[in-house]
C-alpha cells in the first residue's frame, strides 16, 4: 500500500503568534516540521514527500531535509493553503494513492496513516477524524440559535488519501471557483463521496500556543 505525500509547510502561523513560522518553533529540540517528517521517514510505504514551502525560507528547509533518505522535493507554496496543496499536486506524475497531510500534525501514526491508505484504494477519497467531546452549538453574535446533534459530527484531520488523478483534478477546477480549509471538501464541493476512519486524539493540529504544551504532553507519554 505505497503513496506519495504532500505536506504544506508555507503557512505564516498566525495564530501561535511566534515570530517565525510555527513549523520552526522546537518541541524537545526538533522543530515541528522535523517531527511531522521522521513519521513519514519510518514509514516504508511513504515513496516521496513534496513540501510546499514559502521561498522566503528555503534555505532553513533545505538544510533540515537534507538527512533524510526519504525523496522530499521542495515546492513553492501560495497564500492559502489550498494553494499551497495544489502546488504540491502539480508537481507529481506517477498515478497512484496521493496523502495530503498538515506540517502542523506531528503525532500521527503508521498505523493511522496505513488505515487511511487501505480505505482510500477502497472507496477513492478517506480522511482521518475523531467524534466531537464538546457539545457544538450554532450562534449568531453572543446568542445561541441550536445546538448541532454531537452524534452527527466529526473532527477532521489529515492525512486525507485520494487517487491522484482525481484530487489532482478538482483542485485544479476549485481553484478559482471553492476555497476550502480540507482537501475533503473539494471532493464534497465536487459531488463525490469521502469515508472517513476514525483517528487519534493525539492527532493534534499545533496552532496556538497552548497546543505546544500540549505536544510535549504527547511526546512524554511516548517516551521521546
Ligand atoms: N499552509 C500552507 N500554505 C498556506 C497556509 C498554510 O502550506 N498559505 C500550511 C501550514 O504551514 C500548515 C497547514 O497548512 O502546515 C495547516 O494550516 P494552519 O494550521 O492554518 O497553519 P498556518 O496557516 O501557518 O497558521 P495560521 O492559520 O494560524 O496563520
Ligand atoms: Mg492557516
Amino acid at each position: 500500500h505505497t503513496y506519495r505525500i504532500v505536506i504544506p509547510a508555507a503557512g505564516a502561523g498566525k495564530r501561535m503568534g511566534a515570530d517565525r513560522n510555527k513549523l520552526m518553533l522546537t518541541l524537545r529540540n526538533r522543530s515541528i516540521i522535523e517531527w511531522t517528517l521522521d513519521v513519514f521517514e519510518q514509514d516504508p510505504a511513504c515513496l516521496e514527500i513534496i513540501l510546499a514551502i514559502n521561498p522566503a525560507e528555503q534555505s532553513w528547509f533545505e538544510g533540515i531535509t537534507t538527512p533524510y533518505k526519504t525523496p522530499i522535493r521542495l515546492v513553492p507554496g501560495g497564500r492559502e493553503r489550498q494553494e499551497s496543496v495544489q502546488r504540491g499536486l502539480e508537481a507529481l506524475t506517477e498515478p497512484g494513492i496521493v496523502l495530503i497531510h498538515d506540517g502542523a500534525r506531528p503525532f500521527v501514526t503508521i498505523a493511522s496513516i496505513q488505515q487511511v491508505v487501505e480505505a482510500a484504494e477502497r472507496t477513492g477519497a478517506a480522511i482521518l477524524g475523531v467524534p466531537i467531546k464538546d457539545t457544538v452549538k450554532r450562534i449568531d453574535g453572543d446568542t445561541i440559535v441550536e445546538t448541532v446533534p454531537r452524534e452527527q459530527l466529526m473532527a477532521a484531520q489529515t492525512p486525507q488519501a485520494f487517487k491522484l488523478e482525481t484530487i489532482r483534478s478538482i483542485h485544479a477546477k476549485a481553484a478559482t471557483e471553492f476555497l476550502g480549509t480540507d482537501d475533503a471538501s473539494l471532493i464534497e464541493w465536487d459531488g463525490g463521496t469521502v469515508t472517513w476512519v476514525t483517528g487519534q486524539y493525539e492527532n493534534i493540529k499545533v496552532t496556538t500556543p497552548d497546543d505546544l504544551l500540549f505536544g510535549e504532553a504527547i511526546l512524554t507519554k511516548r517516551g521521546k
